[in-house]
Parts: structure tokens; sequence; C-alpha cells
């Protein structure tokens, strides 16, 4: 093992990554293993064995709650409102350390597995008659987001309407808890409404089939996390999965020489593998020190906040050969962390590969017998997300 250094990092390095990731990463792993932000006490964990040891380690917790309320009490919120918050922000599961019963944990990813089921007519006819007439697709603004919208409410149990409402109230909601350094009254009354109306449209769900009445089923109804748990995985899955779906595609285009990447392929999973490596959608995990932790060796303070940047892990050149190359037989036996590692590896990666896979072979069907190549593309200029904002494919001869 590397000896571990501990550095100073300015503090522009955070925008310098976010500028140009590929380079700094590269950059970083063949210098120093971890840092600290200057006077923030934040460290910055790029290694793959750093980031797996401290996912791992319970002392780094995922609970941000005592950060978000010294924020609260520093703008002198009231007390009542936020008692009110507490109750949201308690049950809100990424944020949450692993609830204590494991039991708890398996009846949620074992109504996951029950819900893995093909996501039914209405999405491949949606690629189809995308495709029908054979002009430019831009798979990030039409075809994949349709696709996915009617997949998941098929998987979740409910209309396309009530799902994209569930969207957008959840992403009301974590919106409101992530990145916030300031917190305004009016905050807080359409948080808890965004709250209260995504809790009565999955209570509407009851007695349905599909994922959501699975989970209220498999949660009591005296459980204070049963309504929290279905708003986080919701949250949870549009972004990283479009991110995921639409890369895949962008990666199995790209390559093209006669056939599509994937055609040679021991597995179509292994090109959504390989795409959640390379270009891991969720580029960081986000925790907070308890007093005495300690990474390697360095100690940490209480409260100290630690980036475990997952997306420079996967590129880690002591893990992966040529980690800059997009390589498909790296396939199952990857070590990526692209779905976190430990207590709170990602209840929806079974879920988000199958929807992939599904997706592709739903889009290839649409191309009929049309050969396919990406036109352009454009990534989001954000450091926390690597998701394709514009994609588009046309008709190669
Ligand atoms: C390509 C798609 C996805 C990616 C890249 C992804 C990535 C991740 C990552 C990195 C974590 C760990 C977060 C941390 O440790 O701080 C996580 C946790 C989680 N994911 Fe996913 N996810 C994806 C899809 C999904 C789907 C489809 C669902 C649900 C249907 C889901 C539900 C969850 C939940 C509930 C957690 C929290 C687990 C816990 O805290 O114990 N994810 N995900």
């Amino acid at each position: 093992m590397p000896e571990t250094r501990f550095a100073v990092l300015p503090v522009d390095t955070l925008s310098a990554i976010q500028e140009d990731r590929d380079a700094v990463y590269a950059e970083l792993h063949d210098e120093i293993d971890l840092f600290q932000i200057e006077g923030r006490r934040s460290l910055v964990v790029l290694a793959h064995h750093l980031v797996v040891s401290g996912l791992k380690n319970r002392s780094f917790r995922s609970n941000k709650r005592e950060a978000f309320f010294r924020t609260l009490a520093h703008h002198g919120i009231q007390d009542a409102a936020r008692a009110a918050l507490e109750r949201v922000y308690d049950g809100w599961l990424m944020y949450m350390d692993p609830p204590e019963h494991p039991k708890y944990r398996t009846e949620v990813a074992e109504a996951l597995q029950a819900s893995r089921t093909h996501p039914g007519q209405e999405a491949s006819e949606l690629v189809s008659q995308a495709f029908a007439t054979g002009e430019p697709q831009s798979i990030t603004s039409t075809v994949s987001p349709a696709w996915l919208r009617s997949a998941m409410a098929s998987i979740m149990g409910c209309s396309v309407v009530e799902y994209e409402r569930m969207v957008e109230l959840s992403k009301t909601l974590l919106e409101f808890f992530i990145g916030r350094t300031q917190i305004e009254e009016k905050d807080i009354g359409a948080t808890l409404g965004a709250y209260r109306e995504l809790g009565e449209l999955l209570l509407a769900q009851q007695g349905r089939n599909g994922l959501v009445p699975l989970l209220l089923e498999s949660l009591s109804a005296d459980d204070p996390r049963r309504i929290p748990v279905i708003v986080s995985l919701i949250a949870d899955t549009w972004e990283p999965v479009l991110a995921l779906m639409t890369s895949g595609v962008f990666h199995g285009l790209s390559k093209q020489s006669g056939e599509t990447l994937c055609d040679s392929a021991p597995s179509l999973e292994y090109l959504f593998q390989e795409s959640s490596r390379y270009d891991t959608p969720f580029q960081l995990c986000n925790r907070v020190a308890e007093a005495g932790a300690t990474l390697d060796a360095v100690d940490c303070q209480g409260g100290d906040r630690v980036l475990f940047v997952i997306g420079a892990a996967n590129r880690d050149p002591r893990i992966f050969e040529e980690p800059r190359e997009f390589r498909l037989e790296r396939g199952a036996r990857s070590k990526q962390v692209s779905f976190g590692h430990g207590p709170h590896y990602c209840l929806g990666a079974r879920l988000a590969y199958d929807l992939c896979c599904t997706f592709w072979n739903d889009l290839r069907e649409g191309m009929g017998k049309r050969r396919y190549g990406v036109a352009s593309h454009r990534w989001r200029d954000v450091l926390g997300m690597r998701i394709l904002d514009e994609l588009v494919i046309v008709p190669v001869t």
C-alpha cells in the first residue's frame, strides 16, 4: 500500500476538478492521497483504498443532521418549525445512518427485487415511435426520459402523471437538503407542503400492484421511515439512472465501427458496468466525521466534512489498468465503487442495471435495421453528477 501523505489544498481545487475532471483526477492520484481544504476541515478523498475503507467505517456518518441544525440555529429559525423539520429530516434515508435492524434493509431490498419486471409495452412503444421517422434523435431530452418515466411508473405501480409529480416533489425536498447554506421561513413551508403532498400520493397507491405498495406493506405503519424511504427511492432513481442509460448509449454507439460496441461484448451489462466506472453518475459520497475518527493515518475532528470522490476512485491506476481507457472486458470483476460501498451500498444497483439493459434493447429494436452513431453530446457542468445534458444520435451509412 503506498504511503499516504496529507496535504493542504488551495480552495479552488474543487472548481479545478469541475473544469477538468479527468486531468485533475489523474494528477492527484499520482501525487497525493488525501487532502484538507484550507481552513474548512473538509477532507477530499480520492484514492480507491481510502474511499473503500472510509465508506465502510461507521465513524464517518452519512447523517448530516447536526450540521444542518447548526445552520438552522444560526439563522434563528423558530423552535416549532425546527421541530417539524427535524421530523422530516429524521426520515431522510440518504442522510440517515443505517437502520439498526438488518431485517428492515432486507425487506426493502426484497421488495426492490420483486419489482424487477420488464417495464412494459408502453415504454418500448415510446422508443419505436421516436425512431419511426429516422430523423436525428435527442436521446437525453426526448427518448430516454419518456422511456424511464413510463418504466418507473409501471415498476412503482402508479400512473405516469403521478410518477412525474412524485419526482418533482422529491426533487424539491432533495434540493432543500443538499448544499443549502441559507434557510428561510418560506423554504420551510414549501418543504413541508411538498413532503405532505408526496405522502398522500404514496398512500393513495395502497392496494395496487407495484413497488410502492410493496414497500408500504413491508414497512409497518408506525415506522416513522415508512414514507421517507420511498421518497428517497424516488428522488435517488431519476437522475443517476438517466445518467447511466445515456452514457451507456453514448459509449455503446460512439465506438461504432460497423457494429455497435456491445454487439461484440460478452454481456450487455458489461457496457453499463464499464460506463458506470468510467462516467460515475454520482461522483461523490458525503460524510461527516465523528470525533476521533481516523482515516488511514489522519485524525479527524468531530464534524469534519469528508468528500469521498468515488468518481476518482473508479479511475485509480493502482486498481484499474489504464483507467482512462473504456474497456468492456473489465466487466463484473471490476472493483468500481459507483454504487457506494459498505452499509450505505445502493439499494437500487441491480434495478438500475436492469433498467439500462432493457432500455438499450428497446432502443436497438426501435432503430430497426438502421445503424446509428453519436452526432453531438454535452456533459453537464457540475461537480457532483456525471450526466449528459445532450446526446444526439443520427443514422449512419
Ligand atoms: C445508476 C443509478 C444509480 C447510481 C449510480 C446510484 C448510486 C448510489 C450511491 C453512490 C449510493 C451511496 C451513497 C452514499 O454512500 O452516500 C446510493 C445509495 C442509495 N441508492 Fe442508489 N444509485 C442508483 C440508482 C438507484 C435506484 C434505482 C434506487 C432505488 C430504486 C436507488 C436507491 C438508493 C438508496 C435508497 C440508497 C441509500 C442506501 C443507504 O443509505 O443505506 N439508487 N446509490
